[in-house]
């Protein structure tokens, strides 16, 4: 009795992560034919966007395009009395990341359904990350650049602010070595 009743646990417990991955892998298969699609940031360049980043108590950090939460739940475990809010357009990973966060019980930790292009309180964070493309990074910051608070900074994975916006604007660019290639990290203060 007690065997058969493990034996239905277990095929109910599989059945569900079935379910779960194979969902999963179609919503991130039909991100990749929007603008920017889901792509994870590596393992690597969270730990260096974190350092990057120097994050404080008293700071209010946003993720623009949060993806299934991963940069943000690695940050608000190391950092827990600082607040961090992530906004996403795909509801689907919008649902992950809140399913992971109440899982590991991030309560320093928000996760919003929003339009980066649409959203209406940039002016309440002092850091930003965003791993966008960059064209899409070039609209943001043409769009908003006025909204950010004086001392804002953004940093960006990867891609840059484009050449206009980096040709008028002082962006520092943060190098980082993998074993066999070589990726940057962009900053500006505003
Ligand atoms: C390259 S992925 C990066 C994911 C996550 N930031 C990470 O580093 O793991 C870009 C993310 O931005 C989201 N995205 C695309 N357009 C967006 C928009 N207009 N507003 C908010 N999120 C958007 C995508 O759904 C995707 O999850």
């Amino acid at each position: 009795m007690f065997i058969l009743l493990l034996q239905t646990i277990t095929l109910i417990t599989l059945l569900f992560t079935y379910i779960f991955f194979f969902f999963r892998t179609l919503v991130i298969l039909i991100s990749m034919f929007s603008d920017v699609p889901f792509v994870p940031v590596s393992r690597k360049m969270t730990k260096e966007v974190v350092k990057v980043l120097d994050i404080k108590n008293e700071d209010s950090i946003l993720e623009i395009g949060s993806g299934d939460g991963r940069f943000l739940l690695y940050a608000s475990k190391r950092y827990p009395n600082t607040k961090f809010v992530g906004i996403e357009i795909n509801s689907f990973l919008v649902l992950i990341s809140n399913l992971k966060k109440r899982i590991l019980r991030r309560n320093n930790l928000e996760f919003l359904k929003e339009d980066a292009l649409n959203f209406d309180r940039y002016n309440k964070f002092n850091k930003i990350f965003l791993y966008m493309y960059d064209g899409f990074t070039k609209k943001l910051v043409n769009k908003y650049e006025n909204v950010f608070e004086k001392n804002t900074i953004l940093v960006s994975n990867i891609f840059g602010f484009g050449k206009v916006f980096e040709s008028s604007h002082k962006v520092v660019e943060y190098p980082v070595k993998y074993i066999n290639k070589k990726e940057k990290i962009y900053i500006w203060k505003k």
